[in-house]
């Protein structure tokens, strides 16, 4: 593995490791099913990669909240929840008491609330930790930090990766660099995928713990709790190219959301901002598999659910990689916005 600079601190580090596919609204069928898919494999996946680091990574699945301060959005979760019911999510509406048993740091001008069940957070810095220290035990060897990358190809087949540290021949190379995969040098223009850049900033305030008990979106913001009391902010949606800084405007609209939701959490410290870039592609499903280039992959393009996509992606790249079959990649085929490309056909 070779990363530009430390393992797992792209937009794997940037996020809030929300596990939570419904709340997300996505629209498209397959891209849903493909998050239905992943986050049913997330707890053998911790399972494995907490067994072969030793690294205790915790998954609480016991339900996303969504909460209403207005009529209007009180029937638009009551909508909603009718929908998820037909399709047998389980969720379960709370009347205002309930909303403030369930999640008493709300406050006390909340009408209602949602709980999708089966659904939630992992840490994801701590997961991206645990999960480094398993690929090296299984004996990954990981190039880290590596300034000057680059993918080798000929006309038709991938040849390997050149760094500082010299030449390293493959006959398989993923290109998993999140927002910056159309950046990687060497990769040939029918190859590249079209991600852009998406930017989230966040914040973490020092509470309590157990002061929120699930991740919950309210208007404007969602609030992710960890186990040690920290809670996370977020997030904006810019379209800012790679620009990482943190606005004073976006903290001040984050913090406008989440105090109005809460008011109690504005006696509490800021202990962090920070931004991360998602990858964005122009369809919104992530590009998952090969290439024109022989041998040449992508894992990438997953947008704002690559945390809860990692399992399935994996699965889905290794698979591919030990039998060269594309059909259950399909749909996320790097292929589809490559001009030309839909003529050149992969075992
Ligand atoms: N998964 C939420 C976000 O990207 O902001």
């Amino acid at each position: 593995m070779y990363e530009r600079g430390e393992p797992g601190h792209g937009a794997s580090w940037a996020g809030a490791g929300m596990l939570a596919p419904y709340a997300e609204r996505i629209d498209d069928e397959v891209l849903l099913e493909l998050c239905r898919v992943s986050l049913a494999l997330y707890p053998a996946f911790v399972q494995c990669v907490v067994e072969a680091s030793g690294v205790n990574v915790e998954l609480p699945l016991d339900g996303v909240v969504e909460a209403a301060f207005d009529v209007q959005r009180l029937d638009a979760l009551v909508a909603f929840a009718r929908e998820l019911i037909a399709r047998n999510v389980a969720c379960k509406l709370l009347d205002r008491n309930e909303s403030l048993l369930a999640e008493p740091a709300l406050g006390k001008h909340i009408l209602g609330a949602l709980i999708i069940e089966g659904q939630g957070y992992v840490d994801n810095r701590r997961l991206g930790r645990a999960l480094l220290a398993a690929c090296r035990t299984r004996g990954v060897v990981v190039h880290a930090p590596v300034r000057e990358l680059a993918i080798e190809c000929d006309e038709r087949r991938v040849l390997g990766v050149r760094s500082e540290l010299g030449f390293a021949p493959a006959s398989v190379v993923v290109n998993a660099a999140g927002a910056w995969a159309a950046q990687v040098p060497g990769v040939p223009p029918e190859a590249r995928v079209p991600v852009t850049p998406v930017k989230g900033q966040m914040l973490a305030l020092a509470a309590p713990a157990g002061f929120l008990r699930r991740a919950t979106w309210v208007p404007g913001a969602y609030l992710v709790p960890r186990p040690d009391g920290r809670l996370l902010i977020g997030a904006t949606a810019e379209d800012a190219g790679f620009d990482e800084r943190v606005t004073a405007e976006a903290v001040h609209r984050l913090l406008d959301a989440a105090l109005a939701a809460a008011p109690s959490l504005g006696a509490f410290t800021v202990t962090e901002t920070w931004a991360g870039l998602r990858p964005g592609t122009p369809d919104g499903r992530p590009f998952i598999g090969p290439t024109v280039i022989d041998g040449l992959l992508c894992a990438t393009g997953h947008y704002r659910n690559g945390i809860l996509l990692a399992p399935v992606t994996a699965d889905l790249i290794a698979s591919f990689v030990e039998t060269g079959d594309a059909t259950p990649l399909r749909a996320f085929s790097p292929l589809r916005m490559v001009e030309g490309a839909s003529r050149i056909t992969h075992a």
